[in-house]
């Protein structure tokens, strides 16, 4: 059995361990960009990996939702609850509205290849976007542009 120095001691390695392998994928989501290496450190230290299959539904329209979500690999597809559909990649998030305004969610949101996301819960989110300016302004660029794009208006990419 590891004493409990040891383990602490272990503990703080496996840590700095995951932080290594997940800052380079952190980096990779276009939320984050333009952070700092600080700031990107720790939002390496709270979210989790998911990897899924293709089929796996990660939200469904009209369901609560606790976790924010940014691809680091493979597709996902949106279908909205009035039928507007949408293609996420890697670089893209999803998964924040409900986690701003407490209601269910928007849309379903289904994999459709093999993916790797980064997961961040509510708690973490709201801490997040609460402290990190450029983050609230880029997450209030994607909700103009989408209801730009629920209006008709032309918006260009
Ligand atoms: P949320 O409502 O929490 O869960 C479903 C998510 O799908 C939603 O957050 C957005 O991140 C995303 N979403 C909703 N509508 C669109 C849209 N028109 N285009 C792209 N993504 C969308």
């Amino acid at each position: 059995m590891l004493s409990r120095r040891k383990k602490r001691r272990t503990a703080k390695t496996s840590g700095a361990m995951r932080l290594r392998v997940r800052l380079p994928v952190v980096k990779k989501v276009s939320l984050f960009e333009g952070l700092s290496g600080k700031e990107l450190r720790q939002i390496a230290g709270l979210v989790n990996e998911l990897e899924v299959p293709a089929g796996t539904r990660l939200a469904t329209a009209g369901e609560p939702g606790g976790e924010f979500f940014a691809i680091v690999k493979g597709e996902a597809g949106v279908t909205t609850r009035s039928g507007r559909t949408a293609v996420l990649r890697a670089g893209d998030s999803f998964g924040e509205m409900s986690l701003i305004d407490g209601q269910p969610r928007s849309a379903t949101v289904q994999a459709n290849t093999p993916m790797r996301l980064l997961v961040l819960d509510q708690r973490d989110f709201r801490r997040l976007a609460g402290r990190t300016t450029s983050i609230a302004l880029k997450i209030m660029q994607t909700l103009s542009r989408r209801l730009r794009a629920a209006e008709g208006d032309v918006v260009p990419e």
